[in-house]
């Protein structure tokens, strides 16, 4: 095989191809489409780490949210274009294929494992540290070594790896029943925001905003590298494309209600918690509950901390689901195992794809500490958009005449202003994260050279007439006999 065929592109025509052939069923309308959104974007970012974000930048870590937010409507608005040009399970993986060719797919698709399956694992982290504060204030303290990671004084952060087996079991039974309730979770997810900031607003001391940035810009900077986790999870949206009714329509408008949304509840709780407790006193485990109890607010705290919990669950459920299509779809085209891919033949979803990725985030959630896995997870999502934004500049000099449904405006400059954007938020964030992303991504084109390349289906189709034979012959088993030797 030439090196120059990692560099080879799908057209458009193939990945609509291979989403027709597709076994997934086509059953979400848009208003699932958008719960997805909101389901997976509010979660562990706001209910927990808000709390994190107001220890980096004081009060100003209103300010944070809204740089994290300016950055996710960028990322929003490039990521529009392309998902409704290629309404296909994916998402920024597909378009890289066609934009950039298969090794810089495969980055980007070994990348957005980072995304989702680090994201589900930070999730199922936060969700466990809500539970266990509930059950604390119910009077049930559970043992350190059943509710911490090794490098938190603990063994195994049990309820975050049995959190992950239940949504990985529901996820297994299908889309729709998924749907169906996350849609009922989003709205105690909302519910419940909405009753802090009610219940919030009255105790807000103006006191409490002086300083307003402590730790000037680059606290603000660096509350906004964590706080863009908390926006995290709108891309899921995307990656959902492919099954629902008409993409086209859908997919931009779920995004913009999603963003909208997400954006006005953050920064009014940001502004009511900084107000209500002085900064250095919200509570990095538990912000939100732990916000109210100050006040003596206790029905209010356990009604919302119950809330949260329920709430994460749908976050943990949208961003397993990213992880295992991305999975899937990469598996479809051969840089991973076929396998993987097989679709159960009752409930329609990707077997081995859903049982590995419980696995792996059940493990990372269990033995990693949170913050840790925030991090990652925001320099690989980040480092994604980066690449959405070129794919949309490098797609409308390649393909100008593809229909795209949704345009993004001012095309270049509007990429080049997320790039920027992104790379400011990663230049935030510290030389370790750094290191570990390099590392996972070194790992990624190790594999991609070891196995991917050799069975990506994309090469197979180029390849020359003979080896295709050859890959014919050898999968279906058939043997040749051999001429006998003369005597
Ligand atoms: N945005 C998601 C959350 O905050 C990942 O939990």
């Amino acid at each position: 095989m030439n090196i120059k065929d990692i560099w080879k592109t799908k057209s458009l025509k193939q990945v609509l191809h291979s989403a027709e052939k597709s076994d997934l069923k086509k059953n979400l309308t848009s208003t699932d489409l958008a719960a997805l959104g909101i389901g997976a974007v509010l979660g562990t970012g706001i209910f927990v780490s808000t709390g994190v974000g107001a220890h980096m930048a004081g009060p100003a870590v209103v300010l944070s949210f809204i740089v994290a937010a300016i950055t996710s409507g960028l990322c929003a608005l490039t990521y529009a274009e392309l998902a409704t040009m290629f309404p296909v399970a994916g998402s920024t993986y597909t378009y890289s294929y066609i934009a950039f060719g298969e090794v810089i797919a495969w980055i980007i698709g070994w990348d957005l494992m980072l995304e989702y399956l680090v994201s589900s694992a930070a999730v199922a982290s936060g969700w466990s540290g809500t539970f266990v504060g509930l059950l604390k204030s119910a009077g049930l303290n559970l043992p350190t070594v059943i509710t911490h990671g090794p490098t938190e004084g603990g063994f195994v952060d049990l309820p975050s790896v049995l959190i992950v087996g239940l949504v990985t079991c529901i996820l297994f039974v299908g889309i729709k029943e998924s749907a169906k309730l996350n849609n009922a979770i989003v709205l105690i997810k909302i519910a419940v925001i909405v009753l802090f900031i009610v219940l919030g607003v009255f105790h807000i001391s103006v006191a409490n905003y002086k300083p307003f940035a402590p730790f000037g810009w680059k606290g603000v900077m660096a509350g906004a590298s964590i706080m863009f986790f908390a926006y995290i999870g709108f891309d899921a949206v995307s990656t959902a494309a492919e099954e629902t009714i008409n993409p086209k329509r859908d997919v931009p408008r779920g995004l913009a209600i999603c963003l909208g949304v997400v954006i006005i509840l953050y920064v009014t709780v940001a502004v009511v918690i900084t107000g209500m407790v002085p900064f250095k006193a919200i509570s990095q485990n538990n912000a939100i509950p732990d916000a109210l109890t100050k006040f003596g607010i206790n029905w209010g705290a356990a009604l919302v901390g119950t809330g949260a919990v329920i709430g994460m669950i749908s976050t943990l459920l949208v961003m397993l689901y990213g992880q295992i299509r991305v999975f899937m779809v990469m598996s479809r085209d051969g840089l991973l195992p076929k396998v993987f891919s097989k679709v159960h033949p009752v409930h329609k979803t990707p077997t081995l794809c859903t049982v590995i990725t419980g696995v792996l985030a059940a493990a990372i959630s269990g033995f990693l500490p949170l913050q840790e896995i925030i991090k990652l997870c925001n320099i690989g999502t980040l480092f994604a958009f980066v690449l959405v934004s070129v794919g949309v500049i490098v797609l409308r000099k390649t393909m100008p005449n593809a229909e795209r449904k949704f345009r993004c405006p001012w095309v270049p400059f509007l990429p080049i202003l997320t790039i920027i954007a992104c790379g400011y938020l990663m230049s935030a964030l510290p030389l370790e994260t750094w290191i570990r992303f390099v590392i996972w991504l070194l790992l990624g084109l190790i594999i991609y050279f070891a196995y991917g390349r050799k069975h990506s289906e994309l090469q197979k189709a180029n390849a020359p007439i003979y080896t295709k034979m050859l890959t014919w012959v050898n999968e279906h088993h058939i043997k040749f006999p051999r001429h006998k030797e003369k005597k």
